[in-house]
């Protein structure tokens, strides 16, 4: 008798910071040295959909595949996921003799993203966030959203923060062992529904410095660096927190486009420098320059995680001066394509 295969699929969102997570205290289990803060984005547009099998007859060893190419799962990251949800499952299969073993069956693991992957769109935040809420779904464990972040957290550190929908906060934490370095919400999509995202993608070439690295590098040489994560950040999550409760974009805005310029400032001045803005990327400041200063306040805000693609964040009433006046400066320009995320929702769930 052929062998059963057991399968679940989901779907994980792309989250962009607006108070950006760069440095690790420590590399293995990916714990910050600052909180963060993102926006998570509609899934109409930008998500990873991922389906997870087991079955004692498949072959040995676990594997995933990436939009089609077969990926190394070898990796300290991904073994650390697979370990601890495999102990959850366990840990059910020892008190219930009935259950299928599934922790001892190889695992298969299909993701495919609908964007370009690794060009700084936050590609392995939604990529491991699915990974693991499909092995958890598979598996039929009764985590929760921020026990699954603690996982997430593992695969790659952005990735804690796409279990949640609308607003959501990743804690540093302070346990040697990250039990505490979790995502948390700040508050759901509904709360300030008419928040709108344009992606503005630059390059979708893969980033010359991955975000591993040039953490790694600006924590050992930038001397910004440690004024940013022990004042500056906590200072901004505060601000951050209270300008998403109040809804106050000015406040939002200024806070986002400040936090990513510092950011880039830590990049340029970790040796040797990392470049991940290009002049795309300063001319969509400029636009972004001119459309406030033409309103008379902030109504849009430019911020760029790890390459050169700009995300800007408006409210829905300001579409037309900001999506339309991209448009008109940039519409025409080579290698610009603009996508506009839908309302911002929760993760497909009540969350
Ligand atoms: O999760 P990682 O290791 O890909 O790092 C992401 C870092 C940034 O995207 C630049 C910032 C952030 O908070 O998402």
């Amino acid at each position: 008798m052929a062998s059963t295969i057991h399968r679940a699929s989901t779907t994980a969102p792309v989250n962009i910071a607006v108070i950006k997570y760069w440095g690790k205290r420590d590399p293995k289990l990916n714990l910050p040295t600052n909180s963060s803060l993102s926006v998570t984005l509609s899934q109409a547009d930008l998500r990873t959909h991922t389906t997870a099998s087991c079955s004692s007859s498949y072959p040995s060893s676990d594997s995933l595949i990436l939009n089609g190419s077969s990926q190394d799962v070898s990796g300290a990251r991904t073994q650390a996921c697979f370990r601890e949800l495999r102990a959850l499952r366990k840990a059910i299969e020892d008190g219930d003799d009935s259950l299928p073993k599934l922790s001892t069956f190889p695992l298969k693991v299909v993701s495919e993203n609908n964007f370009p992957t690794a060009a700084g769109l936050a590609s392995s935040a939604a990529g491991f966030a699915a990974l693991v809420r499909a092995i958890a779904n598979l598996y039929e464990l009764p985590s929760s959203p921020t026990e699954l972040s603690r996982i997430a957290r593992q695969g790659s550190g952005s990735a804690c923060r796409s279990l949640f929908g609308g607003y959501v906060g990743w804690e540093q934490g302070s346990a040697s062992d990250g039990s505490d370095s979790v995502a948390f919400q700040v508050a759901p999509a509904a709360h300030w529904p008419n928040m709108r995202a344009l992606i503005l993608v630059a390059s979708a070439a893969k980033k010359d410095v991955s975000s591993t690295s040039g953490m790694q590098t600006t924590v050992a040489t930038s001397s910004l660096f440690a004024s940013r994560a022990a004042e500056t950040v906590p200072r901004r999550m505060n601000e951050m927190q209270k300008a998403i409760q109040e809804k106050d974009f000015e406040a939002f805005g200024k806070v986002t486009m400040m936090d990513s310029n510092s950011f880039h400032a830590t990049c340029l001045d970790t040796y040797p420098p990392i470049f991940y803005l290009n002049d795309t990327s300063r001319a969509a400041i400029k636009v972004v320059e001119t459309i406030n200063t033409a309103a008379g306040k902030i109504i849009a805000a430019y911020t760029f995680d790890a390459g050169p693609n700009a995300v800007i964040y408006y409210l829905e009433e300001n579409e037309a001066k900001v999506a339309g006046l991209f448009k008109a400066a940039l519409g025409e320009k080579d290698g610009w394509v603009g996508k506009r995320g839908d309302a911002i929702e929760a993760n497909g769930e009540a969350l």
